[in-house]
């Protein structure tokens, strides 16, 4: 193990003590007087009803853990959908969040700030690109990243007026704009929201053949994908279907933009999910954990040729590129960098799959993913929302993605016994299961 690696655990366990955090919150926990009980019955009545949680009410976190009003402690096996993959309230984000708050939160665009240049320096520089889009969540980064597309696709491709296409692959997710729905294969996200953007046409996912031949019409301008869906249930492609999307694309003259909003950002065990197969997208969308989920910060990078032919006034969003935004994602940043959390996802995540593969095929017909980016695949007479309440109540907080899935996928912060535990907790419900 690398000395970074061996450092982790001390990392977590200093959180108690930086920055005057655990006063912070022992006030936040005495503010939770109420039940969760009456926290539910709260959200039903004041809340409009578009989620189904889970039965339990949260009302604080640190690291790997949440606890909830009457104080019992779980193992966040969700990461907020993967946006804290640097743990949760990490120190040195909380500060550099509170530091920034003193100063400058928000301009506008209408003007200057000293702090975002400083964040697309750095961004750019990281991730190799020419330029940073900056936007707030990861559905207005793929909004974005279409609207590039579509402006790539007249000015550059030179395709007639309005004519554009976009290919999407079947089993997509990126969130519940307009747009975002016109492209779902899902009809718990598009039924009764129609009429659909125009100009989207949906293929298999994991199929060159059906990508080359959907791109070899002239009118398409780009192919959006995601390296592993997410929200289909961690579907992890072919070997090769990254560095072969990236061939394809070239070849027929359309551009790839990649949807990294849950994939990037070390979940995976790499910096990006594409790096796995060393492929470059030409628009890269990123999201949720570039800010450790402090705040909202999302964005395209893109180089020059693409980026440059959306012109000033034509593009963007009041609170995007914003100061304190900016310098939280600088600081987020940093720490998947300096943790090395790239290399923790990837050896506890082979960890991980290799001990889950160890629970009984009856009830768990499949194991996949990458890093720390999972999911089991329950038998379907097995109920997968009640697996996870039998979890919660172990002390372990996930939930199934599509019916009979569940998507595993812990802060990157996770130490190798925290693993193992964690894996005794899933393993104790899931022997319990009758087929
Ligand atoms: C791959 C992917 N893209 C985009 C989004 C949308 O992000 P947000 O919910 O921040 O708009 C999600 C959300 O889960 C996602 O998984």
């Amino acid at each position: 193990m690398s000395a970074a690696l061996s450092r982790v655990p001390t990392l977590q366990r200093m959180i108690a003590g930086a920055c005057g955090r655990s006063a912070v919150w022992q006030a936040a926990a005495s503010r939770a007087t109420i039940s969760s009980q009456e926290v539910y019955e709260r959200e039903h009545k004041y809340g409009a009803h578009n989620y189904h949680p889970l039965e339990v009410a949260l009302s604080r976190a640190e690291g790997v853990f949440m606890w909830d009003c009457e104080g019992r402690r779980y193992y966040d096996f969700l990461s907020a959908y993967s946006a804290v993959n640097q743990g949760h309230c990490h120190p040195r984000i909380y500060r550099a969040m509170v530091e920034q708050a003193k100063q400058l939160t928000l301009t506008s665009r209408a003007f200057y700030s000293d702090a975002l240049g400083e964040f697309e320096e750095f961004i750019t520089r990281l991730f190799k690109y020419d330029k940073w889009l900056p936007m707030n969540t990861g559905v207005e980064g793929g909004e974005t990243a279409c609207k590039l597309a579509r402006r790539w696709g007249y000015d550059v491709k030179g395709i007639e007026r309005y004519q554009a296409k976009i290919v999407f692959a079947e089993g997509n997710f990126w969130g519940r704009t307009m747009s975002a729905v016109s492209s779902s294969t899902d009809p718990s996200s598009y039924a009764g929201f129609g009429p659909f953007m125009p100009g989207f046409e949906v293929i298999p996912y994991d199929d060159l053949a059906a990508l080359d031949k959907a791109t070899s019409d002239p009118r398409v301008c780009a192919f959006m994908v995601e390296p592993i869906q997410g929200e289909a249930g961690v579907v992890v492609p072919k070997e090769g279907y990254l560095r072969g999307v990236r061939e394809v694309c070239t070849r027929n003259g359309v551009l790839w933009i990649a949807d990294e909003v849950q994939t990037g950002l070390a979940r995976t065990g790499r910096r990006l999910a594409v790096d796995h197969e060393a492929a470059r997208p030409d628009i890269l969308i990123l999201g949720k954990a570039l800010s450790g989920g402090f705040y909202p910060v999302s964005g395209v990078l893109a180089d020059d040729p693409v980026m440059l032919t959306i012109k000033p006034g034509e593009h963007g969003s009041t609170y995007g590129g914003n100061p304190l935004g900016a310098r939280i994602a600088i600081e987020a940043l940093k720490v998947l960098e300096e943790e090395r959390l790239a290399e923790n996802a990837e050896r506890l995540g082979r960890i991980l799959r290799s001990e889950l593969q160890k629970l009984p095929s009856e009830v768990v017909t499949l194991v996949r993913g990458k890093g720390l980016l999972n999911a089991i695949v329950v038998n379907e007479k097995v109920d997968a929302m009640e697996v996870c309440r039998q979890m919660k109540d172990e002390g372990l907080l996930a939930k199934p993605t599509h019916g009979h899935i569940i998507r595993l996928a812990p802060p990157l912060v996770i130490t190798e016994p925290q693993i193992h535990e964690c894996v005794s907790i899933i393993s104790k419900v899931i022997s319990r299961q009758k087929i």
